[in-house]
């Protein structure tokens, strides 16, 4: 939970309550209370503010993220040389990934309905609202791969292992934010009571490696079917951890 300080602290600093275009009536037991507040505003402040926090919890916890992915393809065609064209089996194993915390948010939305302010006398004034999040990581995601290709290369037994790097290209991440808290008086800073992440939903556009197998044997790993299989196998290995990290370090309570 050590994120948890700072995230108060930004909230409690940066949460405030005004008008503007759009405005959501107030629902309560007395019409006094009834009054026009923005949720434009608090959405407006509280990008920023998830942003940091997302970022931090994730640099601290993921980047590195530990992997020890093996991804094998057959490979109907490998060109040996220029005479032998042959099937060969080319495994890539994916360690450590750095880049997760590199996080960016590009558009983060109220879900249409979904806020609300409450008042009641005994209670003060209470909100909610869902959230949705589009980001990126536009400096992409790095990993350490070693290669392995094996063959019957036309008759001669081939193996090769190569070490080198893979990038992960186009890295886009979407969730959804639950959020509901209370604003102390009618005009105080409001506060965060609980937050629930949701539907972490993650995409890579494409895959870039420096890994050469050497004396022209060629592997095309988009054509192969390599690329879409490292491709889903990072994903898998991505989205529990994140979201993992989303709840645990920022789903609780805050307590400005
Ligand atoms: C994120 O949301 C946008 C807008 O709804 C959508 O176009 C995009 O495909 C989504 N990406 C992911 C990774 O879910």
């Amino acid at each position: 939970m050590k994120f948890t300080p700072l995230f108060s602290t930004l909230l409690a600093t940066s949460f405030v309550l005004g008008t503007s275009a759009e405005t959501f009536a107030i629902r309560g037991t007395n019409d006094n209370h009834r009054k026009l507040v923005s949720f434009d505003t608090i959405l407006s402040l509280f990008t920023p503010v998830l942003e940091v926090v997302v970022r931090g919890a994730l640099g601290a916890s993921l980047d590195p993220l530990s992997l020890s992915l093996s991804v094998s393809q057959e490979i109907d065609s490998v060109v040996f040389s220029e005479s032998c064209t042959a099937a060969a089996t080319v495994t890539y194993k994916v360690g450590d990934l750095t880049g997760l915390g590199n996080f960016v948010i590009d558009n983060m939305a109220v879900v249409e309905g979904s806020a609300d302010i409450d008042v009641s006398l005994f209670r003060g004034t209470t909100w909610d609202a869902t959230f949705n999040v589009e980001g990126g990581l536009p400096e992409g995601l790095e990993a350490i791969v070693d290669a392995e290709i094996t063959a019957d290369a036309c008759g001669v037994p081939y193996q090769q292992s190569v070490s080198g790097l893979l990038d992960a290209l186009d890295a886009r991440v979407n969730f959804s934010v639950g959020t509901s808290g209370s604003i102390p008086g009618f005009f105080g800073s409001p506060s965060v009571s609980s937050t629930t992440f949701a539907d972490v939903d993650v995409t890579l556009g494409s895959i870039e490696t420096s890994i050469d197998f050497g004396n022209g044997v060629e592997v095309d790993l988009a054509s192969s079917g390599l690329e879409g299989a490292i491709i889903d196998a990072i994903i898998d290995a991505i989205v529990g951890p994140f979201a993992d990290i989303l709840n645990g370090a920022l789903g609780g309570g805050f307590s400005l």
